[in-house]
């Protein structure tokens, strides 16, 4: 079968043949549709995070998956039925009490793989097998947008994590602010605007330009970072009472904390490669304490998560997610997917039309 994988040395996405993989028990034989691309793939292929498969000289890429159950292979899954598959997944041979508890996005670094991402290979191929568990049945409507359940999984973890850190006072969130206008950020950016009374995102472009017209389009206010820094969003906006980080600019973990209203969270999910700067340590750690704020990181997310989320694309409208989708490419061809242009929100190798 054709897979789009990264080999050992290389930086560049390389069609290959592979065997057709055989479900083993309890796992699912699924046909692919379609995969997205996101910030992480491009980590990955640039060698910044993420790692190959033991003893493997590439990696299959692709974590953001949606596939139609070929063979059931016994496992209660339907022939035909649409899913989109978790991203962790448990090394072989280890107990590990975080995939005994369903919390495989609580585990620590080494803990687990990552399909597509860290020690196992993606999605990206025209088909995939997984254990029954880690796929998770989505509506029929959502065959061609099913790619953004993964990426808005991340959100509803960090959105419920955000929440539960507030849950212990009357907590009344009416300003939210995304940093960052890549896909992460503009699809939570929608799901924000349905609960903040106002909701702000930052970017770093001029107009004309297509993710400053999402943002417009769903009612949000555009913060250019070249004005207005994240820690002076308050002088020229309003403090805010969450911010959800998705730019991967590492000084921006910082600034959130003086963006914040009192009693407010700041949910960081970049992934920044190492980087020092100077910043007031005593003045941001007085600032956490004297007004109850909360900074937390969240990483990936579990099954739960992505049923939320699927609710979640299920209501977004169909013309805003098509506003998303910029490249549909075919895994033949697949260097326009991988490109990163302004005029790039999410690329999506399609392998069978859905
Ligand atoms: P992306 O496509 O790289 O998007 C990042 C966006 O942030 C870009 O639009 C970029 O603008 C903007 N940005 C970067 N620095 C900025 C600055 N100083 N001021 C204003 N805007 C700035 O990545 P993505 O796929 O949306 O994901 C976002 C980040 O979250 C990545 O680091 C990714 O690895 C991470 N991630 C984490 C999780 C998790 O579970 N924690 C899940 C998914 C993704 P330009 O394009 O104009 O440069
Ligand atoms: C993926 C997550 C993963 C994270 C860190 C994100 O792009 O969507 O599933 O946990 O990267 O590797
Ligand atoms: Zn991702």
């Amino acid at each position: 079968m054709r897979a789009v994988a990264i080999r050992r040395g290389s930086d560049e996405p390389e069609l290959i043949e592979k065997p057709r993989p055989e479900p083993a028990d309890g796992e699912a034989l699924v046909r692919t549709l379609r995969v997205g691309v996101d910030g992480t793939d491009h980590e990955v292929l640039s060698g910044s995070h993420g790692g190959f498969p033991e003893g493997e000289d590439h990696m299959v890429l692709g974590h953001e998956a949606v596939g139609r159950v070929e063979d059931p292979n016994g496992t209660g899954l339907e022939a035909g039925q649409l899913v989109v598959p978790t991203v962790r997944r448990k090394p072989d041979g280890e107990t590990n009490e975080y995939f005994r508890r369903g919390e495989p996005d609580m585990a620590p670094d080494g803990a687990y793989h990552e399909r597509g991402i860290v020690g196992d290979h993606g999605y990206m191929s025209e088909c995939f097998t997984s254990p029954a568990d880690f796929l998770v049945p989505i509506p029929e409507a959502l065959a061609r947008h099913g790619v953004f359940v993964e990426p808005l999984s991340n959100t509803e973890k960090a959105l419920e994590h955000a929440r539960a850190s507030r849950s212990a006072f009357e907590w009344n969130p009416e300003s939210a602010a995304v940093l960052g206008n890549g896909p992460l950020g503009l699809l939570t950016l929608w799901q924000l605007t349905q609960e903040f009374d106002r909701t702000y995102c930052l970017g770093r472009r001029d107009r004309p330009d297509p993710t400053l017209e999402f943002i417009d389009e769903v009612g949000a206010t555009y913060v250019d970072s070249r004005e207005t820094p994240v820690d002076e969003i308050p002088d020229e906006y309003e403090a805010l009472d969450f911010v959800y980080e998705a730019t991967g600019y590492a000084p921006h973990a910082f600034q959130t904390i003086r963006a914040l209203a009192p009693n407010g969270v700041g949910a960081l999910l970049g992934i920044p490669d190492s980087w020092e700067f100077e910043v007031d340590g005593g003045q941001l750690h007085n600032d956490l304490v004297l007004h109850n704020k909360c900074i937390l990181g969240s990483v990936n997310a579990g099954v739960r998560h992505f049923e939320g989320a699927a609710e979640t694309v299920s209501a977004m409208p169909e013309d805003l997610l098509d506003h998303l989708i910029t490249t549909v490419t075919d895994p033949e061809d697949v260097a326009p997917a991988f490109e990163d242009g302004d005029d790039q929100i999410k690329a999506v190798v399609e392998f069978e039309s859905p």
